[in-house]
C-alpha cells in the first residue's frame, strides 16, 4: 500500500505500533517493576499495560503474566493477610468484618469468566477526534479463572434489608483526584449482586488461574462481576455497601460514562456502563503486516456481550473491504461470559489493504460498523479493520 492510500484511521495504528516499539525501548535496560509480567506498559506509575495481542490470543485462558493491568493509583497497596478485613454494611441487619478465613469458610466458587476494560480499542478512536486516558489497542481483555464466595451469599449472612438497590465496592488504594485522595468505587445494581438462575451474579476472589491474585490483579481480595466492565471489579477490596443508590465514587458517578463533552456536564443524565459488548479483534497479524498474494491464516478474539445467555453465534472476516465475509471457525470453550477464539483462512491479493472482522451473538448483538465518538474513549467494538501490505 502506497503511503498515500492510507486512510486517517490507519495512520492511527501504525503510530500506535511505533509507540509501543518507542514504549518498549523506553522500559527495556531499566528494571521491570512488575517483573511476573510479559506486557506492553503504556505507564508504569500508575501501572497500566496490555500483552502483545499474538501472546493474548495463544490460550483460551490467558496466563497472569499476559493478563491486561489498569490501575489508577501510583502505587498498589500493601495489604497483609492477617490485618485484612472486609467490611460489609449498609442497609443490611448484621454488619459483618470479614477476614480472609471467615471469607474461605463460605462456599467457594470458581468460574472461568472474561474481563475486559471499558477503555479496550480506545486509540481507534482517535481517528475521528482525540481521545484522552490510556491509548488501549485491543489487548485490553483477557479470560482467567477466578475463585472466592459468591457476594449473594456473604450478603445473605449480613440479611440485605428491603429498600436495597444496590451493592457499592471500595477499594483500599489511594488515587490523586482534583488534590485529594480517593479509593477506587463502584456500584452494581442489586439484582446482580444476588445473581440469579444461570447467574452466580458477583464473587469476591482471592484467587485468579488458580493462584493468590498478584498485587497488580487486587491482592489479597477483588470483586469480580462477569458481563460487567473491568471498571465494576474493584480491586483491594475493603468495604461492601448495601444501599438504595448508586455509588457517589468519582469511578462510578463522573467516571465510565458515554459522553461527547467532558465539560458543563448534567453527569447523572449519563447513566454508568455496566454490561460490556459483543467485540472481537484479529491478535495473528499486527497492524502493518505484510502478506504474500494467495491466503492468509487469521486467528483472534471474539466477546459476546455481558449477558449470562449470550454466546458467541459468528465471526466474520473479509479480506477485500466487506465485498465478501469467510465465516471463522470458533475454537476454545463455549461459557458464558467468556470470549471464544477464532480462526480462518482468507485470500490475499494484490488489492487486499485491510483485513475486517465483525461478529454477531446469540441475542442478535452485532459489532456494529462504526460507533459513534465518545469522549472518554469507551465501549469501542466497531468492525475491526487490520491495515496490511501486499508483497
Ligand atoms: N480497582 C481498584 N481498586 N483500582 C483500580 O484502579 N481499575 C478498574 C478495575 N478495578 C481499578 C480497580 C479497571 S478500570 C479495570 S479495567 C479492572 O480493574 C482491571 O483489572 P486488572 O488490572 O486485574 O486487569
Amino acid at each position: 500500500m502506497s503511503v498515500k492510500n492510507l486512510t486517517r484511521r490507519d495512520m492511527i495504528w501504525a503510530s500506535g505500533i511505533l509507540l509501543t516499539a518507542v514504549r518498549q525501548q523506553t522500559v527495556s535496560g531499566q528494571q521491570p517493576s512488575h517483573p511476573e509480567k510479559d506486557l506492553i506498559y503504556w505507564s508504569q506509575e500508575p501501572p497500566n499495560a496490555e500483552p502483545e495481542l499474538d501472546k493474548l490470543i495463544q490460550s483460551w485462558i490467558t496466563p497472569t503474566k499476559h493478563f491486561y493491568v489498569r490501575s489508577h493509583a501510583k502505587q498498589n497497596p500493601v495489604i497483609g493477610a492477617d490485618e485484612f478485613r472486609l467490611q460489609v454494611e449498609g442497609l443490611v441487619d448484621r454488619p459483618l468484618s470479614l477476614s480472609l478465613s471467615d471469607l474461605m469458610k463460605f462456599p467457594q466458587r470458581t468460574l472461568t469468566a472474561t474481563l475486559t476494560c471499558a477503555g479496550n480499542r480506545r486509540a481507534e478512536f482517535n481517528a475521528e477526534g482525540q481521545v484522552g486516558g490510556v491509548q488501549w489497542q485491543a489487548g485490553a481483555i483477557g479470560n482467567a479463572t477466578w475463585t472466592g464466595a459468591a457476594l449473594a451469599d456473604v450478603l445473605q449472612q449480613a440479611g440485605v434489608q428491603s429498600g436495597a438497590q444496590h451493592v457499592w465496592f471500595e477499594g483500599l488504594d489511594s488515587i490523586e483526584h482534583q488534590g485529594s485522595n480517593i479509593g477506587f468505587g463502584a456500584s452494581i445494581p442489586i439484582e446482580k449482586a444476588m445473581g440469579g438462575k444461570d447467574d452466580v451474579g458477583a464473587l469476591l476472589v482471592h484467587a485468579m488461574n488458580g493462584a493468590p491474585l498478584t498485587s497488580d490483579h487486587g491482592y489479597p481480595l477483588r470483586s469480580l462481576v462477569p458481563g460487567y466492565i473491568g471498571a465494576r471489579s474493584v480491586k483491594w477490596l475493603g468495604k461492601v455497601v448495601v444501599s438504595d443508590r448508586t455509588s457517589s465514587n468519582h469511578y462510578l458517578a463522573t467516571a465510565y460514562k458515554l459522553v461527547q463533552e467532558t465539560q458543563d456536564i448534567d453527569w447523572a443524565e449519563a447513566g454508568p456502563i455496566y454490561r460490556y459488548l459483543v467485540n472481537a479483534a484479529v491478535g495473528s497479524h499486527p497492524a502493518g503486516a505484510e502478506l504474500a498474494v494467495g491466503e492468509v491464516q487469521l486467528s483472534g478474539y471474539v466477546l459476546p456481550s455481558g449477558f449470562s445467555n449470550a454466546r458467541v453465534k459468528q465471526v466474520w472476516v473479509s479480506s477485500d473491504d466487506g465485498a465478501h465475509w469467510t465465516e471463522a471457525e470458533l475454537t476454545g470453550e463455549n461459557q458464558a461470559f467468556c470470549w471464544q477464539l477464532w480462526k480462518v483462512s482468507v485470500p490475499v491479493t494484490r488489492d487486499t489493504r485491510s483485513i475486517i472482522v465483525r461478529a454477531q451473538d446469540s441475542r442478535g448483538a452485532f459489532m456494529p460498523e462504526r460507533v459513534p465518538w465518545n469522549a472518554k474513549g469507551y465501549l469501542q467494538n466497531s468492525w475491526f479493520r487490520l491495515p496490511v501490505k501486499v508483497s
